[in-house]
């Protein structure tokens, strides 16, 4: 009879016990950054919070679908980082929530202006320019020309040299289309996709792949944002970065809270978190060189310098439009991606 109440009271602690981890504080974070900010920002949060979290890196258009096909039972509560793009797009969507943070008042009008163009369904948390990095050493030992315009990759020379991702995956993809199309215009910016596609090697999931795969010596140019290219030239690899001649587009990196997220309070906790200039300078630790938003953070003396970059007013609420997106990215597939190479 004893052993029988002994046994009872040690299962009904376990069960105590399982019901109050069951219980914790928790966070699905859906992370579209580079894998070690992700990591980081994760740690940090459950540092400073003690609240568990749980993180997933994907790509920006990547998580906008993932969202999307969740949205009956959605399964994340945050998604930091990406391009702003499709964070618009799931603002208007409503597959995310509006959300107006106390941090606000610390940011730069163009984190605030994304914020007010989607309802304040997203936020703006860093800004970067587009660009390209190539591979001195490679583009030496192959007799290339240094390219430092756009125009330039359409060089026949330059066959199979140059990696960029999918746009439908990647944001970074995605800001080089809807880029192409405000510097050229429509036809002349699909003629140019068109004349890249016949140079491309890989279109890769992620956006920064193809110029890390530069930094190991596997391709040639990659089209990326600069300061995925500068992190590849400060790790030590051969990698010079180009802001083109004709001008660039930008991105405004976004975060969104998740419609019907499990775990709103923690996931407004991390919004808040992650707006402050504290946790925006974890952004140094990991050699990311983005601009961070909050106005008192700080930016690496080795991110590239925006005002000195021919920068284009990117329409980011019209290519961020739901209506927009799916049709370029549409015309991508059916009038680019199936060409011969
Ligand atoms: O690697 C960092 C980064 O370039 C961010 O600045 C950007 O928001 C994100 O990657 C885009 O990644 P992807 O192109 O894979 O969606």
């Amino acid at each position: 009879m004893k052993k029988h109440t002994t046994t009872l009271a040690v299962s009904m602690i376990a069960l105590a016990a399982s019901v109050t981890a069951s219980q914790a504080d928790k966070l699905t974070f859906y992370c579209s950054a580079q894998e070690d900010w992700c990591q980081l920002m994760a740690r940090s949060f459950e540092e400073a919070t003690g609240i568990d979290v749980n993180m997933t890196r994907k790509s920006s258009g990547e998580t906008f679908a993932q969202i999307r096909a969740e949205a009956t039972n959605p399964k994340g509560d945050v998604w930091w980082g990406g391009t702003g793009d499709p964070h618009l797009q799931a603002a208007e969507e409503g597959l995310t929530m509006e959300y107006v943070s106390p941090m606000r008042d610390e940011l730069h009008d163009w984190a605030i202006a994304q914020a007010e163009s989607a309802g304040n369904r997203t936020i703006g948390i860093y800004s970067g320019a587009l660009g390209y990095g190539y591979n001195t050493e490679l583009l030496a030992s192959n007799n290339l020309p240094e390219p430092a315009c756009w125009e330039d990759l359409l060089k026949p020379e330059y066959k199979g040299h140059v990696q960029m991702a999918n746009p439908n995956s990647s944001g970074t993809a995605y800001t080089t289309l809807a880029s192409m199309v405000q510097i050229f215009g429509e036809d002349e910016g699909f003629e140019f996709m068109k004349g890249l596609h016949a140079n491309i090697n890989q279109y890769t999931k992620s956006g920064s792949a193809p110029i890390r795969a530069a930094g190991r010596g596997e391709n040639t140019i990659g089209i990326v944002f600069m300061h995925d290219a500068v992190a590849q030239a400060v790790a030590g690899f051969p990698i010079q970065v180009v802001a083109p001649c004709e001008g660039t587009g930008y991105e405004i990196g976004s975060m969104s809270i998740i419609e019907g997220a499990r775990n709103e309070e923690e996931a407004k906790k991390f919004y808040d978190w992650a707006l402050s200039a504290d946790s925006q300078n974890l952004a140094l630790q990991v050699n990311a060189f983005q601009v961070p938003s909050n106005k008192g953070a700080q930016t690496s003396d080795k991110a590239p310098d925006m005002s000195m970059i021919k920068l284009i007013d990117y329409d980011f609420v019209k290519y961020g439009s739901s209506d927009e997106r799916k049709r370029l990215l549409q015309k991508w597939d059916e009038d680019v991606s199936t060409l011969p190479q």
